[in-house]
Order: structure tokens, then C-alpha cells, then sequence
């Protein structure tokens, strides 16, 4: 076994054993969050062809799915530019950045912005809805990898996204 899947085996069994704890998601998040410090892989967890990304979207890969459904793991890769739409979220989320740069916007309920961050390689943030409304961009001049969990079927669902916004025209 490479010392990828060793770490991704490990993340899995740390995440289960997590989530296993009925606690509300909040605090799995904040749980998990200590989980994927303690176990944050490279980025050589996605294949080099991976990690390459798409031309024309953020590219997910499901790295693994709970076969109870309780959790998955995705690799996101981000060209410079990329972006999400402003979103939130159906579950709990954690996200670690394995490389490159990720400029987060967050947003109240109004869509008003109340805050950004730049999160560099090996930041881990946990969050949970309700709260949640945010937009992800790749700022950096390279490739962004990010390892994210979240407290769902990806496998079944797709995406871990509730709704999409679009900002009002503010005159
Ligand atoms: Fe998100």
C-alpha cells in the first residue's frame, strides 16, 4: 500500500470513528476538522493526471463513500481563476488545502459579504449549516488541491450543495 492509501485508510477510520459520536454538526465538524489534521494527505493522493485539473470546472474526485452513506471524501483541484458560485450547504462540511491557495467569501443570509479568508496549504476548517453561505476561488498562480469531507452520500448526491445564489444588483 502506498503512504497515500495508507493515509487516506487511516483518515477514513478516523472520520468513522467520529462521526460514529451522535453529537450535533457543529461540533462533527469541529471533530472531523482534528481528524483530517492529524491524517491531512498530500496531494499526490490524486493520480498527477488529476491533479492537472479541468479546463472549464473545479474537478471533483470522490476518493471515498461511507457505505452507510454517514460521510464522504472528495479531492477538489482548482486552476487559477477557478471559482465556485456563492453556496451553502445540505450537511456538515471540512475542508484541508493540500496546495495552491483558497480565497474564501462568506455571506450573511442578505448575501451580505462578512468576511474572507485566504486558506494556504495545510489549513483545516470545519463548519456546519445553518450559516454557511460562502464562495471558494483558486487566487493563486498554480494549481489549488483540497481534501473535503462532508456528512453525506457524494456518491449518490453529486455535490454537497444546497442552493446557489446570485448577488443582487446593489445600486
Ligand atoms: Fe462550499
Amino acid at each position: 500500500m502506498t503512504r497515500s492509501l495508507a493515509t487516506l485508510t487511516d483518515l477514513v477510520t478516523a472520520v468513522r470513528r467520529t462521526t460514529s459520536v451522535r453529537t450535533g454538526w457543529t461540533d462533527t465538524a469541529e471533530l472531523v476538522a482534528d481528524q483530517l489534521r492529524a491524517h491531512l494527505p498530500g496531494p499526490e493522493i490524486l493520480t498527477p493526471e488529476q491533479r492537472l485539473g479541468q479546463p472549464d470546472r473545479v474537478a471533483g474526485h470522490l476518493l471515498h463513500a461511507a457505505p452507510d452513506g454517514a460521510f464522504s471524501l472528495l479531492g477538489l483541484v482548482w486552476r487559477p481563476g477557478q471559482t465556485t458560485r456563492i453556496h451553502d450547504h445540505i450537511t456538515w462540511c471540512v475542508v484541508g488545502v493540500l496546495s495552491g491557495i483558497e480565497h474564501e467569501e462568506l455571506f450573511d443570509e442578505a448575501l451580505n459579504p462578512i468576511g474572507t479568508r485566504d486558506n494556504p496549504a495545510g489549513e483545516v476548517s470545519g463548519f456546519a449549516p445553518p450559516g454557511d453561505i460562502h464562495r471558494v476561488r483558486n487566487t493563486g498562480d498554480t494549481v489549488a488541491i483540497s481534501m473535503h469531507v462532508y456528512g453525506a452520500d457524494i456518491s449518490r448526491l453529486g455535490n454537497s450543495i444546497r442552493r446557489e445564489y446570485t448577488l443582487p444588483v446593489r445600486a
